[in-house]
């Protein structure tokens, strides 16, 4: 999704919106140093999994009745698309209480966060900007790209499309918004693509 190499993971990582998924788990078992912060992380590991598994359920019928929106060739089947969840889930929560010990799950949401200046290098947020751009404002999507640019030298943003698959109405508003403002904004390609055409992401770089 976010086209990731060794030396991007470098440094700090920050996962904004990261959600029930693995990644902080698998990054920290490989040796980097990654934070994870959503304001579900105010819930128990028991409140999580029932609230994952109730989206669950909706999320893949919904998938099911519009198979031709997303691409297959690696995930294969909805079945399998329960599995990769599942798994993803279940590795989170066995790391979740680990975690929130040692500070790597932490309870916060854009477009405010607290954290300091620069403390990481890298911000990410995946499947929460642009994909939801029906509830969330082009405002609030400045607002979150910058607050992310403030705690990280750069910040990457995946996918850029909405929850339909339709183009987010906020990209272009928000990238001139960034450019004029003096960020560095730009769509990058990556390999990454399940919703069909959502295979670009969003690297911004503070001014
Ligand atoms: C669809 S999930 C994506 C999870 C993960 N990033 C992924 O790609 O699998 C969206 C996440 O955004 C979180 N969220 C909602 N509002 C937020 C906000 N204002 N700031 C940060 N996270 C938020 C939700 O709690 C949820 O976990």
């Amino acid at each position: 999704m976010f086209a990731l190499t060794a030396r991007d993971l470098r440094g700090r990582t920050l996962d904004c919106g990261a959600g029930p998924a693995s990644f902080n788990a698998e990054a920290t078992e490989e040796g980097h140093r990654v934070v994870s912060c959503d304001p579900l992380y105010r819930l128990s590991a028991a409140r999580i999994r029932g609230r994952v598994e109730e989206t669950s359920v909706t999320l893949l019928a919904n998938v099911r009745e519009n198979t031709n929106r997303f691409v297959w060739d690696e995930i294969g089947s909805v079945e399998n698309l329960w599995e990769i969840r599942q798994a993803a889930m279940d590795r989170f929560l066995d790391d979740f209480l680990r975690g929130l010990e040692q500070g790597r799950y932490r309870e916060d949401a854009l477009p405010h966060l607290g954290f300091a200046d620069g403390e990481f290098d890298l911000a990410l947020c995946s499947h929460l900007l642009f994909l939801y751009s029906d509830t969330l404002s082009a405002a609030f999507h400045l607002a979150a790209i910058r607050e992310m640019c403030r705690v990280a030298g750069e910040a990457r943003v995946f996918p850029l499309l909405g929850a339909y698959g339709e183009p987010s109405p906020h990209l272009e508003p928000v990238i001139r918004g960034l450019r004029k403002l003096g960020y560095g904004a730009e769509k990058r390609a990556v390999h990454y693509e399940f919703l069909r055409g959502a295979n670009e992401m969003l690297a911004v770089t503070g001014p």
